[in-house]
């Protein structure tokens, strides 16, 4: 349990108060007919957002690309690709956010560019380049094969064969995204004046993807064979990533984005992508805290959705994080199978209490406010280029990328045209119109509990205190100076009987009615999450 006593609205920050919305941008709403969503599409989106109730967007990729990872493969940092818009839409964005205020808060690609940016190009053009060791060159192994055995985390080798220059270069992801090599002192100054260009048109901070793949081993060593590797999964984690990712030197890569961000004050947030277990991810907070605000927890993503199990997590969690690090939860990404699919729809809402009941920014995927699930995509659809590499292993993330679903007309009011990816055929009914107008849907509950968490302070910045966790129920208190918010969320579709104390409903996902009182022992419904004022 951590109690800040001296914690107040007035000293915590927005990002530690707020709650993240994130926006893919390819999917969120076309504005020009071209089956893509853009810039203008989200200014014209923006005051949902606003009513919803979050506090911040972070949009997914915008920048210049060849889109062969859909953004995640730069070619200019500096430019908007002109799928999504241009500078002047964006700023425009960023003034209507502000204007409702939402801040704004960018994705930043420091592991790689795409091949089609001009510094690999001109990295790649000789040898003797100036830019050469601005990525990762390495002659071939004593056999003539790859320098390593890594794998790229898209399956395959991370190196690839430039006949030209005869050498190799290294990716972590796709050959179309050479890694930078963080160790060459230009990359890092160059890649730290992109944060500046951006802080200076005034976006609130970055989401920065893939961190713990930043830096690899000086030294070029095999990664290990990990003996639990089966046939069916993927490829990448054939091997443990020992000498690939992870490594101390990214500490300090972040520390200097960290010192750029606040070159612009205290206010600018910092949010590090990195998929890893507790006790190595909560390092990336930085010595003296000196790293990244929030390094993402996806640790409810992989967890089981069990009381238990989550119960354990919480704790864990809330134990390891250092003195000062601010916690932060998530349910799922673009990258992630989507959580109404992973759970279930009932369990869904018992999610969303959850995620915007613990302690610590939350941030919610878009799409997960009406419940949307993971689409199947036909296969001359396909096309994230990991699902095309390793075809039928269900690694491919369109599923969980398509249209956000607005309306019942045709293409869910997404898009004039055919989408770039198949609308979920639930979208007739499942849709933002049809559930704002109802009071018992998933996009009302969120309201409600987005409102409730703005209007409570033992909600937004209070600690977090265990109360019970038996095999069905998990429950526990949120509190803040007199105030006591009593949590109790049923992970199973069966009734269960608690002794979680005193309360008077304020929310509740079954059928229960805000203003009611729960005795000492509770009847908790099936797939029931409620908040309650505690009664003494
Ligand atoms: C993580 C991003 O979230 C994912 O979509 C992308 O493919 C990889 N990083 C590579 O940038």
């Amino acid at each position: 349990m951590q109690i800040d006593e001296t914690a107040s609205q007035e000293t915590m920050s927005w990002w530690q108060r707020g709650v993240i919305y994130q926006i893919y941008p390819r999917s969120f709403q076309d504005s020009n007919a071209d089956g893509i969503g853009d810039l203008d599409g989200i200014i014209g989106r923006i005051g949902y957002l606003a009513e919803l109730g979050i506090d911040a967007i972070w949009i997914s990729p915008i920048f210049q690309s060849p889109m062969a990872d859909f953004g995640y493969d730069i070619s200019d940092y500096l430019a908007i690709d002109p799928l999504f818009g241009d500078l002047p839409a964006f700023d425009r964005l960023v003034t209507e956010a502000h204007r409702l205020g939402l801040r704004v808060i960018l994705d930043y690609v420091p592991n790689h560019t795409s091949d089609r940016h001009p510094w690999f190009i001109e990295s790649r053009s000789s040898p003797t380049n100036p830019k050469r060791d601005w990525y990762i060159w390495r002659d071939a192994g004593p056999d003539g094969g790859s320098p390593t055995n890594w794998i790229s985390e898209f399956g395959n080798s991370s190196w690839t064969w430039d006949g030209r220059t005869g050498q190799f270069y290294y990716h972590a992801f796709l050959r179309e995204q050479p890694d930078l090599n963080w160790r060459q002192p230009q990359v890092r100054a160059a890649m730290l004046d992109v944060l500046r260009f951006w802080f200076a048109r005034g976006v609130d901070g970055f989401r920065v993807d893939a961190i713990h793949h930043l830096i690899e081993d000086a030294e070029f060593r095999d990664n290990p064979i990990n003996p639990q590797w089966r046939e069916g999964r993927s490829p990448a984690r054939r091997l443990l990533r020992v000498h690939t990712i992870d490594q101390p030197e990214v500490h300090d890569a972040i520390a200097d984005m960290r010192r750029a961000a606040e070159e612009w004050g205290r206010d600018r947030v910092l949010i590090g992508e990195a998929y890893l277990p507790i006790d190595r991810l909560v390092t990336y907070y930085g010595a003296e805290l000196g790293g990244f605000h929030l390094p993402f927890n996806f640790h409810l993503i992989s967890t089981p959705w069990t009381a238990p199990a989550v119960s354990a997590l919480i704790e864990a969690y809330e134990k390891q994080l250092p003195a000062g690090g601010w916690p932060n939860w998530v349910l799922g990404n673009h990258d992630r199978s989507r959580l109404a699919t992973r759970v279930g729809e009932a369990q869904a809402r018992v999610a969303a209490v959850l995620l915007l009941t613990l302690r610590g920014t939350p941030t919610i995927y878009q799409g997960e406010e009406i419940g949307m699930g993971d689409v199947p995509i036909p296969p001359e659809r396909v096309r994230d280029p990991w699902e095309r590499n390793v075809p039928g292993l269900g690694l491919g993330r369109d599923p969980v990328r398509t249209p956000m679903q607005w309306d019942s007309t045709p293409n869910a009011g997404f898009s004039a045209v055919e989408p770039w990816l198949p609308v979920s055929g639930d979208f007739a009914r499942r849709n933002v119109a049809a559930q704002s107008a109802d009071p018992g849907s998933i996009l009302s509950l969120y309201r409600s509990l987005l409102a409730l968490r703005r209007a409570e302070p033992a909600l937004n910045i209070g600690a977090y205190v265990p109360v019970l966790t038996t095999e069905h129920v998990l429950a526990y208190e949120r509190r803040h100076d007199e105030s006591r918010l009593l949590v109790v969320l049923n992970f199973t579709g069966q009734a269960a009987q608690v002794e979680a104390g005193r309360g008077r409903v304020l929310i509740s996902t079954g059928a229960r009615r805000s203003g009611e009182e729960i005795g000492a022992t509770l009847s908790i419904g099936p797939d029931e999450g409620l908040v309650a004022e505690r009664l003494a």
